[in-house]
C-alpha cells in the first residue's frame, strides 16, 4: 500500500535492464466506440459520437465508428491476440447505448450478452477484465434531454452503472466509472472538438460538476452491488502543467490551467471540495449554483486506486496581449476548452513529436506520478493509458516496424519505474492501445495500436512493439535498449 519513502528519483540509466515488482499489472486498453463497430446491431442506439461523427465536417475524412475494428464480431480473434501478448489485464469500456439503449429503463439483454461473453473469454484465458463504464458514448437521447450540463444525466448514469454491475459484477473485479471527464466536459461542451460538439464555457463547467456527481452516485451503486473485494476507480487525464518561463504571470498561467485541467476533478473527488481559486477563476462564467447541498459528500467516495492517463506534458506561458494562443494538443477550435485560459500560450515540448504533434517527454509522467503520490499518499495509482501514434506502415516483408513506439514505451516505463523507486505506489500500466482504432476527431488517421489494423480487410498485424511489449509483460522487465525482440 502507501509508502512513506522519500521521493528522490535518480535519472534512469538507459542501458540497464529495468525490473518491475512482482505483481505489477501489465495490460492494454481500448474503448467501445473506438473498436466495436456494429453501431446499429442487437438493439444498440445512437450515442453522441454516432451523431457527431455523422455530422459533416466534424471528424477528419468523414470517418465514423460504424465499423471501426469490427471488434463486436471479431472479439474472439482479439482475445487470442491479447493472450499472445501475455498481458495480465485488459481494460475495455462498456457502450451505454448497447446496454441501456435509451439511457433509461431496462437493460438490453443482447448488449449485456456481448460483454458477458467477452468477460468469460478473458477469464478463460487468465486475463483480468477491467471495465470502464463511460468512455464517452452517451446515449444521444440523453444529450437531446440536455446532456452532461443537466443534473439528471448524473442520475441516469448511476442507474446504468447498477445495471452493468448486476450483469458483470460476479466476474469483473476492477471497475472504472468515467474515462477522462475533462475531455467529456471541456472538449465536448467547451471547444466542441469532441461530441456533442457544443461550445459554451459555462455549460462545460456544469458538465464537469455533473460528471463528478455521476461518478459519486455510480460508486455508491457499485459498492452496494459488488462483492467487497471489488476495486473501484476513476480515470483522469491529469495534465502535467509546466510554466515555460518563471515570471509570476507564467506561474499563474500554469496554476489556472492546472485548476480546470486537474483540480476541478481531484478537489471534489478526493478532497471533498472545489478549490477556491478554480471557483474564483471561473466566476465570470458561473456562480456554481448548480453545486447543490450534499453534492460534494456524494462525489467524494473512497476509491481503491486512481487511474491516470498520460501522453505529453502541457507547457504554458503568459501572453500579455490577452488572447489564448498555441495548441494544447487537444484539437483546433475557435472556442477554448479552458474557462480560465485568458492570455495563456500553449507550447509543445521540444524535440521529437508523435503523429499527433504531441511532444515526447517521459519525465512528465514521472513528475505527475510523484505529484499524485505526494498529494494522495494512501491512494494507489494505475496508469490506465499511455502510448503514442506514429505513421505505421506494413513493410515489404509483411511486418510493421515501429521503433519510435518501442522507444516511447521504454522511455515512459523507465519513468514509471523511477517513480516506483521514489516511493509512488504504482500498481499497473495499460498500453494505449491494443489495436489501431477510431481516434475521435482524427478518425482512422492516427494509429495508436500495438497491433496494426488494415481497415480494408480487418486483418490484424502485430507490430514490432507488440512483440516488445509481450516480452515486458511476460518478464516484468524492460529489455536493455537496442535489445529488440524478434
Ligand atoms: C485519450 C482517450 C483515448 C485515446 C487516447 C489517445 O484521451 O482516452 O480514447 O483517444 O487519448
Amino acid at each position: 500500500m502507501a509508502t512513506s519513502a522519500p521521493i528522490t528519483g535518480q535519472a534512469p540509466d538507459p542501458t540497464r535492464a529495468i525490473s518491475f515488482p512482482p505483481g505489477f499489472l501489465w495490460g492494454t486498453a481500448t474503448a467501445s466506440y473506438q473498436i466495436e463497430g456494429a453501431a446499429r446491431e442487437d438493439g444498440r442506439t445512437a450515442s453522441i459520437w454516432d451523431v457527431y461523427s455523422h455530422t459533416p465536417g466534424r471528424v477528419l475524412n468523414g470517418d465514423t465508428g460504424d465499423v471501426a475494428d469490427d471488434h463486436y464480431h471479431r472479439w474472439r480473434e482479439d482475445l487470442g491476440i491479447l493472450a499472445d501478448l501475455g498481458v495480465g489485464a485488459y481494460r475495455f469500456s462498456v457502450a451505454w447505448p448497447r446496454v441501456q439503449p435509451t439511457g433509461s429503463g431496462p437493460a438490453n439483454a443482447k448488449g449485456i450478452d456481448f460483454y458477458s461473453r467477452l468477460v468469460d473469454g478473458l477469464l478463460e484465458k487468465g486475463i483480468q477484465p477491467v471495465a470502464t463504464l463511460y468512455h464517452w458514448d452517451l446515449p444521444q437521447e440523453l444529450e437531446d434531454a440536455g446532456g452532461w450540463p443537466v443534473r439528471e444525466t448524473a442520475y441516469r448514469f448511476a442507474e446504468y452503472a447498477g445495471i452493468v454491475a448486476d450483469a458483470l459484477g460476479d466476474r469483473v473485479r476492477t471497475w472504472t466509472t468515467l474515462n477522462e471527464p475533462w475531455c467529456s466536459a471541456f472538449l465536448g461542451y467547451g471547444s466542441g472538438v469532441h461530441a456533442p460538439g457544443r461550445t459554451d464555457a459555462a455549460d462545460s463547467l456544469r458538465a464537469a460538476h455533473h460528471l463528478n456527481l455521476a461518478h459519486g452516485l455510480a460508486v455508491r451503486e457499485l459498492r452496494g452491488r459488488l462483492p467487497q473485494e471489488a476495486q473501484v476507480s476513476v480515470t483522469l487525464n491529469l495534465h502535467q502543467v509546466r510554466p515555460v518561463g518563471d515570471s509570476p504571470q507564467d506561474v499563474d498561467a500554469a496554476r489556472r490551467i492546472d485548476g480546470t485541467a486537474n483540480r476541478v476533478f481531484l478537489g471534489p473527488l478526493l478532497d471533498g471540495a472545489y478549490p477556491d481559486d478554480v471557483l474564483a477563476d471561473t466566476a465570470h462564467l458561473t456562480d456554481w449554483s448548480f453545486v447543490k447541498d450534499g453534492d460534494t459528500e456524494i462525489i467524494r467516495q473512497p476509491l481503491d486506486f486512481l487511474g491516470v492517463n498520460y501522453y505529453s506534458p502541457t507547457l504554458v506561458s503568459y501572453n500579455k496581449d490577452g488572447a489564448e494562443q498555441g495548441s494544447d494538443g487537444h484539437g483546433a477550435s475557435a472556442h477554448s476548452p479552458w474557462p480560465a485560459g485568458d492570455g495563456v500560450v500553449f507550447h509543445q515540448a521540444p524535440g521529437p513529436k508523435t503523429a499527433m504533434g504531441w511532444g515526447i517527454d517521459p519525465t512528465g509522467l514521472y513528475d505527475l506520478l510523484v505529484r499524485v503520490g505526494r498529494e494522495y499518499p494512501d491512494l494507489p495509482v494505475v496508469i490506465t493509458e499511455n502510448g503514442a501514434a506514429f505513421d505505421d506502415r506494413i513493410g515489404a516483408d509483411g511486418l510493421v516496424d515501429d521503433p519510435e513506439r518501442i522507444a516511447y514505451l521504454r522511455g515512459h516505463l523507465s519513468e514509471v519505474h523511477r517513480a516506483l523507486a521514489s516511493g509512488v505506489d504504482v500498481r499497473g500500466y495499460f498500453l494505449w492501445s491494443l489495436l489501431d482504432n477510431f481516434e475521435w476527431g482524427y478518425g482512422y488517421s492516427k494509429r495508436f495500436g500495438a497491433v496494426y489494423v488494415d481497415y480494408e480487410t480487418q486483418r490484424r498485424v502485430p507490430k514490432a512493439s507488440a512483440r516488445w511489449y509481450a516480452q515486458v509483460a511476460k518478464t516484468g522487465t524492460l529489455p536493455e535498449a537496442g535489445d529488440s525482440p524478434s
